[in-house]
């Protein structure tokens, strides 16, 4: 209650109802004013939505001083401009922008101070572009800028047009606590989405980071988070079966990208000899082999050319189809048995040694044991990794999730070989993706991409021998998921 209203009060002595009706009414309204503050107040914290923070002060502040219209405008320094998404009563919500200094809200940001105008279209400073597009007749205004507690003006909390008449002292006066109050929620709500855009974008340099290591996984990273994200998304919308218990919020969500994204981060401390391993002999092992392998010819050809008798074609032919053979197997994915005898008989002949051997000798793919353990130890390497980081409490189970995206449903996974009920959910929706990106990748020089059918059939395949959870492996192919795009 304000000093004169207690005096009027006092005042009152002899009971005149009508001044008392109209005392009570301004103090409705005090209290009204007073209580939306607190309401502004209270949102520290809780409301780091931008938009919905200018909305709410928009709908507050036409509320309190009873506007018609209420717009708030942030200044763009880098574009020295102004803009608005939230200017009440336009059709549009699009973004709205000024040249820095038109109109009143320019004045009121370069002035620093709050503009109230009974006249707007008697006043200079007035711009009535928006009132000629929309149609709408501006009459009053009251401009109140929005300072940050360093001083610097962050916009302006403009509304127009107040019902009953002219903005008073008092309308400016609230006006000016409420914009205050304003800016320190615009300041934290900025300086947030500042530090999420400074993190998404710290995020995906990482990630990129990580698929430039191998030039054929380019993309892999921000693939599976897309997939993962929708798997995510799709599973609450899922109404019956096991899934329709699973419900994510938006911070699960955000939490799933994010460990959807990192997943392969450990791939940083994979040695390059084995991340891009394309062949069992690197070109350059094969090339020392193929030469001793010529030179060992050559001199079968001199030994035979001194005794004089030169060596026999078939001699010859059996030297170079070893060579031709062991640059098959090189480029090979799987050993035959013949295979494996024709190999241990080269290396019997002293044209191999011990290392070449092994390197030709894996049954299948191109990594010895040694290899494909130091391969595998990525998954670790990620957890590690993502483990210094200090998540915030919402996010704190990104390590774990992408620890798990090798994992198996029956256990027979790695590194650590646990089952189902270990394995989170949201790691069985990872690993669902990351299968799926890895066969159908585009990028791969060597091979044409896995047709989707054929990858369709495969991610069935490992869910019947529950490797895979079968209801994700099913909205992911029945929902088309594979087919969204970032
Ligand atoms: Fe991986
Ligand atoms: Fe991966």
């Amino acid at each position: 209650m304000t000093k004169s209203m207690a005096s009027e009060l006092d005042a009152l002595g002899a009971w005149d109802p009508e001044k008392a009706r109209e005392l009570i009414r301004t103090l409705l309204v005090q209290t009204h004013k007073q209580r939306v503050l607190i309401e502004l107040a209270k949102l520290s914290g809780s409301e780091f939505d931008l938009i919905k923070l200018l909305e709410i002060i928009a709908r507050k502040s036409t509320e309190v001083v009873d506007a018609d219209r209420a717009a708030v405008f942030l200044v763009d320094y880098k574009r020295n401009r102004l803009w608005t998404i939230v200017a009440e009563g336009l059709e549009d919500q699009s973004i709205i922008t000024l040249p820095m200094g038109t109109g009143i809200v320019g004045y009121a940001v370069s002035q620093a101070r709050q503009v109230i105008i009974d006249d707007a279209y008697n006043d200079p400073r007035f711009d009535k572009t928006t009132d000629l597009r929309t149609g709408y007749r501006t009459t009053n205004i009251a401009a109140t800028p929005m300072v940050s507690r360093s001083g610097r003006v962050l916009g302006v909390l403009e509304v127009m047009n107040k019902k009953d008449g002219a903005f008073t002292h008092e309308d400016a006066d609230f006006m000016l606590a409420f914009a205050g109050a304003a800016a320190n929620h615009v300041e934290t709500a900025t300086l947030y989405r500042e530090m999420e855009t400074l993190f998404e974008g710290f995020i995906n340099t990482v990630a990129a980071a990580v698929d430039e290591r191998d030039p054929c996984t380019a993309g892999h990273s921000r693939r599976v988070k897309v997939y993962s994200r929708a798997m995510g998304e799709e599973v609450n919308r899922v109404d019956g079966g096991p899934l329709a218990s699973i419900w994510f919020t938006p911070d699960d969500i955000r939490q799933l990208e994010i460990a959807a994204l990192m997943h392969d981060v450990g791939k940083v401390g994979v040695r390059d000899s084995v991340l891009n391993k394309r062949n069992r002999l690197t070109d350059d092992a094969l090339r020392v082999v193929t030469q001793r392998i010529d030179l060992i010819l050559s001199k079968m050809k001199l030994d035979h050319a001194l005794e004089g008798k030169p060596l026999a074609p078939e001699e010859e032919a059996v030297v170079q189809d070893a060579i031709q053979f062991i640059q098959r197997l090189s480029a090979a994915g799987f050993l035959s048995t013949d295979d494996a005898k024709r190999l241990w008989s080269i290396r019997e002949l002293g044209w191999l040694d011990d290392c070449e051997y092994e390197h030709l000798a894996v049954t299948r793919g191109n990594l010895t044991p040694a290899e494909w353990e130091h391969m595998q130890s990525h998954v670790t390497k990620s957890q590690q990794l993502l483990a210094r980081i200090p998540w915030p409490e919402k996010l704190s189970r990104v390590p774990e999730i992408a620890y798990c995206h090798h994992e198996k449903l029956n256990g027979k996974g790695y590194p650590r070989g646990i089952a189902a009920p270990q394995i989170p959910i949201e790691a069985q929706i990872v690993t669902v993706a990351d299968i799926y990106d890895a066969l159908t990748a585009h990028d791969r020089p060597y091979k044409p991409p896995m047709p989707h059918e054929k990858a369709a059939s495969i991610l069935r395949e490992q869910a019947k021998e529950n490797f895979l959870n079968n209801d994700l492996v099913e909205l992911f192919l029945g929902q088309k998921l594979y087919a969204i795009k970032d």
